[in-house]
């Protein structure tokens, strides 16, 4: 038996991660038309991708009626906003194979305090946490837990582009977050989530779900920071690489026990069965991985990291989780266990991002460089470009591009990229130069006879190395 592959997929987005997941369907046997609602004009320029740009990627009606245009036999949902507003329910009571959880699965990610609930009923380890609606109620708990000797971090309770989170350093931080977040609140809704602050190397675990079992991509980290060394605020990711040195692909079943299979489980029992990429933000602490958050769908920068890696076709897995039989499928692509089969070596990502990202970004600038890349075997993928009347690629988002070497190791892949990057500018661009570089083992980049750094260690500063 074989599994059967989508011929003709519509991916909703239009970012990096959309890229990525366009540029590797686009390159797999049998699929014929891969369309990319709204995409960009650089999607476009792949080999049988199509973007659709007046498609509003929000609007579950005008989503469906694309869907309906191109007549798609599977559509993916790429970013978190359109699950939260229930294009995937829209699109499945149309009748169409949805890669993509309901609203009501979303909520995982669009409600912290949600995504807190189910891993307490599901007995998955999260961080000691409240969620107020009451600004001084929040504040109150804060000073406890810094009382209590932790840290405190403070979240925005919504969707925030990753951006929405303070690692406070001290507790008049985490007031000053509190009472920046209150501004916004309606006082009745709970708006902010108050956790205690732990430490360890992050991972990002992300797994192809059917609402019942998972397949699991190859793990990677993000680095959530703005600036090298972990410091600035946190963004939705500039930069990740796969796979982690330090947490072996071996490690993945166990993983997938503890966190996911559960997580599903307890979703298919309240009846929003989850069906789409499930992705587990773990912190790695010295008592063992913890759950720092849920996200509902691919990340983004770790997608463009990880589907380079891939060795074999997602299509038909995409399509049976859709259809929830995913376990079938898997079988039929002669995959054992329920992790990816991928290629050898590693991948690194690294974004260039805007002048002033991740606050007011500046966007018009023209961008130079990126052909170089491409010419010299390196990928780019857009995230927020577009293209002027000349053909030229100018700035259009915070997060511009993001450039993908790939090596025999880490390091050979971090250097790659690292050159790669070096070759595209712009006005005002800002990118980290150190992204894989706390993970890469010190006798790789140290010449023999000095002293290796004391390691700049994935647990690193604030925010961990992800
Ligand atoms: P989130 O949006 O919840 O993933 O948070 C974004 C980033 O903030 C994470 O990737 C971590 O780097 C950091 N972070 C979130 N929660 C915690 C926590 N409880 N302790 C330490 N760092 C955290
Ligand atoms: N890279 C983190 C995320 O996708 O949320």
């Amino acid at each position: 038996m074989t599994a059967s592959m989508p011929t003709r997929v519509l991916i909703v987005g239009a970012g990096g991660r959309e890229h990525a997941i366009a540029w590797k369907l686009a390159s797999e046997p049998g699929i014929n038309a891969v369309y990319v609602a709204p995409g960009s004009a650089a999607m476009e320029a792949e080999a049988r991708v199509t973007a659709l740009p007046g498609v509003d990627p929000l609007d579950a009606e005008s989503v469906t009626a694309a869907a309906r245009k191109v007549a798609a036999e599977l559509v993916v949902i790429g970013p978190e906003a359109p699950l939260a507003a229930g294009v995937a329910d829209a699109l499945r009571l149309a009748g169409f194979a949805v890669f993509g959880p309901g609203r009501g699965a979303a909520r995982i990610e669009s409600s912290k305090a949600f995504c807190h609930d189910v891993a307490r009923a599901a007995g998955i380890r999260m961080p000691r946490f409240g969620s107020f609606a009451d600004p001084a109620a929040a504040a109150a708990f804060a000073r406890t837990l810094a009382a209590d000797g932790h840290g405190v971090v403070v979240k925005a309770d919504g969707l925030a582009a990753g951006k929405g989170v303070t690692v406070a350093d001290d507790v008049e931080a985490a007031l000053a977050a509190i009472d920046l977040l209150a501004l916004d609140a309606s006082g009745a809704e709970p708006f902010v989530v108050i956790e205690e602050r732990l430490r360890g190397p992050e991972a990002s675990l992300i797994a192809i779900a059917d609402g019942r079992d998972v397949l699991a991509m190859p793990l990677a980290r993000d680095h959530k920071r703005l600036l090298d060394g972990d410091a600035g605020p946190n963004t939705g990711g500039m930069g990740a690489f796969s796979p982690l040195p330090d947490l072996d692909d071996g490690a993945v079943e166990g993983l997938l026990d503890a966190f996911h299979r559960p997580l599903l489980a307890e979703l298919a029992r309240r009846g929003s069965p989850f069906i789409g990429a499930l992705y587990a933000g773990l912190m790695l602490t010295d008592d063992g991985p913890v759950l720092l958050e849920c996200n509902a769908r691919f990340g983004d920068p770790e997608t463009q990291a990880i589907m380079p890696r891939l060795a074999g076709p997602i299509g038909p897995l995409l399509l049976a989780a859709a259809g929830r039989g995913l376990r079938a499928a898997a079988t039929a692509a002669g995959i054992r266990g329920s992790v990816l089969p991928t290629l050898p070596g590693s991948a690194v990502a690294i974004v260039l991002a805007s002048a002033g990202y991740p606050d007011a970004v500046r966007r018009g600038e023209p961008i130079s460089g990126l052909d170089a890349v491409i010419a010299g075997g390196d990928l780019v993928f857009h995230a927020g470009t577009r293209r002027d009347d000349a053909g030229r690629y100018l700035t259009n988002g915070g997060r511009v591009v993001a450039v993908v070497g790939r090596g025999d190791d880490l390091a050979a892949a971090a250097h790659r990229a690292d050159a790669a990057a070096a070759l595209v500018s712009f006005r005002g661009a800002q990118r980290r130069t150190d992204i894989a570089r706390a993970s890469i083992a010190p006798p790789e980049i140290v010449p023999p006879g000095i002293a290796a750094p004391a390691s700049a260690g994935a647990a690193g500063v604030a925010g961990g190395a992800r």
